[in-house]
C-alpha cells in the first residue's frame, strides 16, 4: 500500500484519481481549500484509507504538517481549471501553481517521493504551430485574462524543472488538454458541460465565436490512466507530456453532435468570442505513446453518450 498525497481532491480529475487509487488499495491524503471543488465530490471517497486536509497547498506552513510525511507519491492538481474560476481567483490561482508548486516539489525531496504535476494545453496559449507537440514553446499573452492562469503553469513547469535538475526530485509533468466527463459540475463553465446540461434543459446552447475553433476532447478514465502511468514510468522522470486526445473537433461540430445525441430542441446561437481564445487545439501524443504506451481509447461519441447519460441522472430528466 503507498501513500499519496492528492492536491485539489475535491475537484474534477482529483476526485475521479483519488477513487481509482483507494480502489486500488492504497492510502489517499487529500488536500483541497474549495475554491473550485465540491464537497459533495468527497462524499463518494469514505473510505479507511482516506484522509482529507482542508487546507490551502500554497499555505507556508502546509510542508511542515504532520500527515504529510513517509509519502511515496503526489499529484499536484490544485489549481482553479475552468476560465469562469481562474478569473474570478487570478491571484489564488498564480499563488497554488507557483507557491503552491514549490510546497509540494519541497515535500516530495523530503521524502524522496515521485510526484506529477498537472500543467495545461493552456501553456501552448494561442498555437502558431499545429499540432501542438512538448518542443513548441507557445504563444501567450501575458497582457490579457488568460494569463493568470497560463502563466502560473509556465512557471509551475519551472519550477519543477528546477527541482528535477537541482535535487534530483522524480518530477514529471502533463499538459492535459481538455478532459470531460460527467464530473464536472454543472455551472463549472466548461465546453462540454455546459452544451450538455443546455442541450438537457432545452436552453441555447450558447457557441463563442463563429465555432470553427478547434478542440480536442479526452475523456476522463483516458486522461487518469495517462496521469497513473507518468507516476509510475521510470522513463518519464523530468519530462513534460501532452495527455489529451488528438481527434480534433470544431465547437460547432460539438454543439451539433451534443444535440443531437441527447435529442434536444436547444437552438445553438453564436456569442461573441473571449479574449484570447486558441484558435486551434490538437495534441501531438507521440512522447506519450512512446515512454508511457498510452493513447486515448474512449471516443468522443462514446464518452458523450456515457456523459449525457450520467447528466441526466444527475438533474434527474
Ligand atoms: N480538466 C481539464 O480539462 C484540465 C485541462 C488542463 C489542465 N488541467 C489541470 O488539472 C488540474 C485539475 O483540474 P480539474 O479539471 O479537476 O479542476 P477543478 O477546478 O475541478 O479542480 C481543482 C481543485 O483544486 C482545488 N484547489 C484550487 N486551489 C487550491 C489551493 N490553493 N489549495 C487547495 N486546493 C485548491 C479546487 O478547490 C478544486 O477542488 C488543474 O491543475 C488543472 O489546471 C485540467
Amino acid at each position: 500500500m503507498k501513500k499519496i498525497v492528492i492536491t485539489g481532491v475535491a475537484g474534477f480529475l482529483g476526485s475521479h484519481l483519488a477513487k481509482d487509487l483507494l480502489n486500488e488499495g492504497h492510502h489517499v491524503v487529500g488536500i483541497d481549500n474549495f475554491i473550485s471543488g465540491r464537497k459533495e465530490n468527497l462524499l463518494t471517497l469514505s473510505n479507511q484509507h482516506f484522509s482529507f486536509l482542508e487546507l490551502d497547498a500554497s499555505d507556508q506552513d502546509l510542508i511542515h504538517h504532520p500527515q504529510l510525511v513517509n509519502i511515496n507519491e503526489i499529484y499536484h492538481l490544485a489549481s482553479p481549471a475552468s476560465p469562469k474560476f481562474y478569473q474570478q481567483f487570478p491571484f489564488e490561482t498564480i499563488n497554488v501553481n507557483t507557491t503552491g508548486t514549490r510546497n509540494m516539489l519541497e515535500i516530495a525531496k523530503r521524502c524522496g517521493a515521485k510526484m506529477v504535476y498537472t500543467s495545461t494545453s493552456e501553456a501552448y496559449g494561442d498555437p502558431l504551430r499545429h499540432p501542438q507537440s512538448e518542443s513548441y514553446r507557445g504563444n501567450v499573452n501575458t497582457w490579457g485574462p488568460r494569463a493568470c492562469y497560463d502563466e502560473a503553469k509556465r512557471m509551475g513547469e519551472v519550477l519543477c524543472y528546477l527541482y528535477f535538475t537541482k535535487h534530483n526530485v522524480q518530477i514529471k509533468v502533463a499538459r492535459i488538454f481538455n478532459t470531460y466527463s460527467a464530473g464536472l459540475a454543472n455551472d463549472d463553465g466548461r465546453v462540454i458541460s455546459n452544451f450538455v446540461t443546455q442541450a438537457l434543459k432545452g436552453q441555447d446552447i450558447t457557441v463563442y465565436g463563429d465555432g470553427k475553433q478547434t478542440r480536442s476532447f479526452c475523456y476522463v478514465t483516458d486522461t487518469i490512466r495517462g496521469l497513473k502511468l507518468l507516476m509510475e514510468k521510470e522513463s518519464a522522470n523530468g519530462e513534460i507530456m501532452n495527455l489529451g486526445n488528438p481527434n480534433e473537433i470544431p465547437i460547432l461540430t460539438v454543439a451539433q453532435l451534443v444535440k443531437s445525441l441527447s435529442n434536444s430542441n436547444s437552438s445553438i446561437t453564436f456569442h461573441p468570442l473571449p479574449k484570447d481564445d486558441p484558435k486551434v487545439r490538437r495534441p501531438v501524443i507521440e512522447k506519450a505513446k512512446g515512454l508511457l504506451g498510452w493513447e486515448p481509447r474512449v471516443t468522443l461519441e462514446e464518452g458523450l453518450k456515457v456523459t449525457i447519460q450520467q447528466y441526466k441522472e444527475k438533474l434527474n430528466l
